[in-house]
């Protein structure tokens, strides 16, 4: 696969617009992408399962067709296993307000969950009385099996997971802890969002109950997500959104559900988006997901070999950058997390983000106030490490304690 030539397909490397190293925010996207957005726009922009004009119908057809797509690309059993949502967030929202949980019930996450992936538990446990364990990583935020082995047992009725967490770059051995869920009568919720752009992700090989992503983190639209479900654990949820578009048939006094994925999906979809994600599907099945995986790891890999050395550098996370999915976490000593952001950016264009990256608990139990944060993917080169790297020197030689 030729990285380079595949970089001048987004526009934001053609304007040389600077170091972009904040994908695991948001990625940018291909010229693919965005024609497929403004294709919507320009010749179908109408509304999808509704009408039976001639461009709705033609919205309806890439509404399927985008939905057969990713089934095809995570190994789904059927399209209809694919929910459109806004986010990440909104996904496990969904599972979260829907699957069946009552007071004593327990849910079992990991240290190292983004807010997403808390909150809407304490909220469930201040509402309704659930119960919250997590399990403890290793000192250098390796998940650790025999923690989580350890909190489970038949009370915890939903382990919700990230696979890969968006500080430390570390990853969960999804299948494996799903056998563990299933063996003690659990189902298992996995927040994708990190993951899903770098690795490739088979539901139904690693028996996955409920999936989440965002497609804005792997070159589709922004405010496209998806949840993934098998169609037995989608149609345990109860909905939370409840209008037009959900529902089969509603009179004065009754309403009866439309089957899944429709139940989840009330009101006007996001079109748009939905053009969008076929597409940036299409463009990540077509570099190949183990290529991605490569390439990723080789940039992370060489942006260790070029910053290990520089004074006052602390990692947070693995030393060992192959433990550290496209995420290069740091500190300098002496220097805010912010500061080091602003002078990488004003240095040479550097963009990383900076703070506590939407996982405050992470931080708070290790009295630390955030890090940089350093992503890469697949429009990155090793020009932009080097760059990086330089700024990032300069810094802590200028500015370090
Ligand atoms: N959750 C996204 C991040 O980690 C926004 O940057």
């Amino acid at each position: 696969m030729d990285f380079e030539s595949l970089r001048r397909d987004f526009p934001t490397m053609r304007t040389d617009s600077g170091v972009y190293l904040d994908s695991s925010c948001q990625s940018l996207r291909p010229d693919s992408v965005i024609a497929a957005i403004t294709e919507y726009y320009e010749k179908y922009p109408v509304c999808g399962g509704r009408s039976v004009h001639h461009l709705a119908n033609e919205v309806s057809i890439r509404v399927d067709e985008t939905r057969e797509k990713l089934c095809s690309f995570f190994d789904g059993e059927a399209p209809g296993d694919f929910v459109f949502t806004k986010n990440t967030t909104e996904a496990v929202n969904t599972v979260a307000g829907g699957f069946p949980l009552s007071k004593g019930d327990v849910v079992v996450t990991t240290d190292s969950e983004h807010n997403s992936n808390y909150v809407p538990w304490l909220n469930l446990r201040d509402s309704i009385g659930i119960g919250i364990r997590r399990s403890e990583s290793g000192k250098d935020g390796v998940f650790d099996i025999e923690s989580f082995k350890s909190q489970i047992d038949r009370s915890v009725k939903l382990v919700s997971v990230t696979q890969c967490s968006n500080v430390t770059g570390c990853t969960v051995p999804i299948r494996e802890v799903a056998e563990i869920a299933h063996d003690h009568g659990a189902k298992i919720l996995v927040d994708g969002s990190q993951a899903a752009p770098h690795i490739k992700v088979d539901m139904k090989a690693a028996d996955i109950d409920y999936y989440a992503l965002s497609l804005h983190k792997m070159l589709g639209p922004s405010g496209m997500g998806v949840l993934y479900g098998k169609q037995e654990e989608l149609e345990r949820l109860r909905p939370r959104l409840y209008g037009g578009g959900m529902v089969g048939l509603v009179t004065y006094d009754s309403v009866n559900f439309a089957p899944v994925p429709d139940r989840f999906e009330a009101g006007l979809q996001n079109y748009s988006g939905i053009f969008g994600t076929k597409a940036a599907v299409e463009y990540l099945e077509k570099v190949g997901m183990e290529n991605i995986m490569r390439h990723d790891a080789e940039l992370l890999s060489y942006m260790h070999e070029l910053t290990s050395d520089i004074k006052g550098l602390r990692l947070v996370g693995p030393d060992d950058p192959s433990k550290r999915c496209s995420i290069m976490s740091f500190n300098i000593d002496g220097l805010g997390a912010h500061d080091v952001a602003m002078m990488l950016d004003s240095i040479d264009g550097i963009m990383v983000r900076s703070g506590m990256h939407c996982a405050h608990p992470f931080f708070v139990a290790r009295e630390t106030e955030g890090s940089v944060r350093a992503s890469v993917y697949i429009y990155n080169n090793k020009n932009d490490i080097e760059r990086f790297a330089t700024a990032l020197r300069k810094i802590s030689e200028q500015f370090g304690a």
